[in-house]
């Protein structure tokens, strides 16, 4: 399924975050093609467009997917993806991932920003209760990117993908929603919970005030 269309406006920079377009997929194919782009993902192999098509097709129909386009300001063009997945229908959590793959737009606080949409939609649309993910370990920029909403690493795995001659570690993060954490936690949320749930709090107080439906 694809989200709503919802923007996201922080210090006059916005990005908007709305289903992708079919036709925007060969464009995508390209960008998504680079092994820079797929360095720390599970991409390994360039993408064709026919390709892509197909999975749009498949993504379009999966019930307990989000999706949306990233089109930050300045473009009216799809310049990555960004999603929930795992969207379980009885335990309220999800998985996440983005990818920007445009490289010119990145550094730029777009995956911050499209962080910040995604929370608020997780915790007020779909009421989950908690968001995993993983990152390989070299990649800072999305580590800080998560971190900065309130993801928490809460375990590695070892030495679990090979990339261009090196074995890499790979981070498990959690995302616990603070509005549930009593839920979560009946008896207290343990104290190495403090920090990330306070950011969590906090990202998701910023996000009511600078994210939008459209
Ligand atoms: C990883 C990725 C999502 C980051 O997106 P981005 O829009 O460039 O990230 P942001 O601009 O929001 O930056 C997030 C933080 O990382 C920092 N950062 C940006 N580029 C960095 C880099 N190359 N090295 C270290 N830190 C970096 C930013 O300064 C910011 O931290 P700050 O707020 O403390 O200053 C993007 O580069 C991408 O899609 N890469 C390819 C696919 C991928 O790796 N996806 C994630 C898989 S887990």
């Amino acid at each position: 399924m694809f989200g709503n269309p919802i923007r996201v406006e922080l210090d006059r920079f916005g990005v908007k975050l709305r289903p992708p377009k079919k036709s925007e997929m060969e464009n995508l194919a390209e960008l998504f093609s680079s092994m820079e782009v797929q360095r720390y993902t599970l991409g390994t192999y360039a993408v064709t467009s026919e390709k892509e098509q197909e999975w749009y097709d498949k993504v379009s129909k999966e019930q307990d997917s989000v999706l949306w386009a990233i089109v930050p300001d300045g473009t009216d063009s799809c310049i990555g993806i960004t999603s929930l997945h795992a969207i379980h229908p009885l335990w309220g959590s999800c998985t996440s991932g983005i990818v920007i793959a445009d490289r010119s737009y990145w550094g730029k606080g777009v995956a911050y920003r499209s962080h910040l949409a995604r929370i608020w939609y997780a915790a007020k649309t779909l009421n989950r209760t908690s968001i995993q993910t993983s990152v390989r370990v070299p990649n800072e920029a999305s580590l800080k990117a998560l971190l900065k909403v309130g993801y928490r690493v809460s375990g590695k795995y070892e030495r679990s993908v090979f990339r261009e001659g090196s074995y890499l570690d790979t981070y498990l993060l959690s995302w616990l929603n603070p509005w549930k954490i009593k839920l979560l936690y009946p008896m207290g949320s343990p104290p190495e919970l403090k920090e990330s749930l306070k950011k969590a709090r906090q990202a998701l107080g910023l996000a009511e005030k600078s994210v939008k439906f459209l």
